[in-house]
């Protein structure tokens, strides 16, 4: 079983934390939004699942000004941090857990690099279902890390700094978690937005090979867009 309590911070290396996270991934939030959000979220209410410092959010509002957004997180810290950048913006960040609390009125709902975390999928496409309108959207952005045996070593370089481990999940079990909440469920496979920079990254503890990352960036990073049907 995985903690459901909250946490300080999901990544607990030493000297580095929640904004080392964040700034290793503007460039997915970037693509994100720029090839995977297909709708316009102006005006719109939009729930941010596993938002941490609310980065995402306060980036798609810079083009997309939401009416109003909520992003829920298990780490009190970044939303801590959350919080006091987003003042003046229509944004509540919230620690929390479970999601039964929030309104069931969001048109939209997003995640970035989260369900890779999440064992119970059922549950938590359930959670999302409940929240969204009829004719809602969720928007889930996933790296699998578990299709191919090379990515194990992956799963262990997150492993030893992530406070929340990462799920077993394969992608039949995410789709077929989603179909089974009531979702009628479209996927993207994102292929990287421009070339890779070689040689690849510094840090040789997340791929064991150049190619093992090449492979990683072109075939195991989706989008799944789960739309609640109109009744
Ligand atoms: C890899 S980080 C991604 C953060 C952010 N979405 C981004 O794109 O940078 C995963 C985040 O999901 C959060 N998380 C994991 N399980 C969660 C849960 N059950 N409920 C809420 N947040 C969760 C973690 O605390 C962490 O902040």
């Amino acid at each position: 079983m995985q903690p459901t309590n909250l946490i300080s911070q999901w990544w607990q290396e030493p000297d580095a934390g929640d904004q080392a996270l964040e700034d290793s991934h503007k460039e997915f939030w970037d693509d994100f939004i720029a090839n995977a959000i297909d709708v316009d979220f102006t005006n719109k209410k939009i729930l941010d699942f596993g938002c941490n410092q609310g980065g995402l959010l306060l980036r798609i509002y810079d083009s997309m000004p939401f009416k109003k957004a909520v992003g829920v997180d298990l780490a009190e810290q970044s939303i801590a941090k959350a919080k006091a950048r987003s003042k003046d913006l229509p944004i509540e960040f919230l620690a929390l857990d479970d999601l039964q609390s929030l309104d069931a009125d969001f048109e939209y709902a997003i995640s970035s690099a989260v369900i890779y975390l999440i064992e119970d999928m059922r549950k938590h496409a359930a959670q999302i279902y409940d929240r969204l309108k009829p004719g809602g959207v969720y928007f889930a952005w996933h790296a699998d890390y578990i299709r191919d045996k090379r990515y194990v070593a992956t799963q262990e370089a997150i492993n030893r700094y992530a406070t929340i481990k990462c799920a077993q999940n394969s992608v039949d079990d995410i789709i077929t978690s989603f179909q089974t909440a009531g979702f009628k469920v479209f996927v993207k496979r994102m292929l990287p937005p421009a070339y890779i920079p070689v040689p690849i990254r510094e840090d040789k503890r997340w791929f064991s090979s150049a190619l093992a990352e090449i492979d990683y960036w072109y075939d195991h990073r989706y989008v799944f867009r789960c739309v609640k049907p109109d009744r």
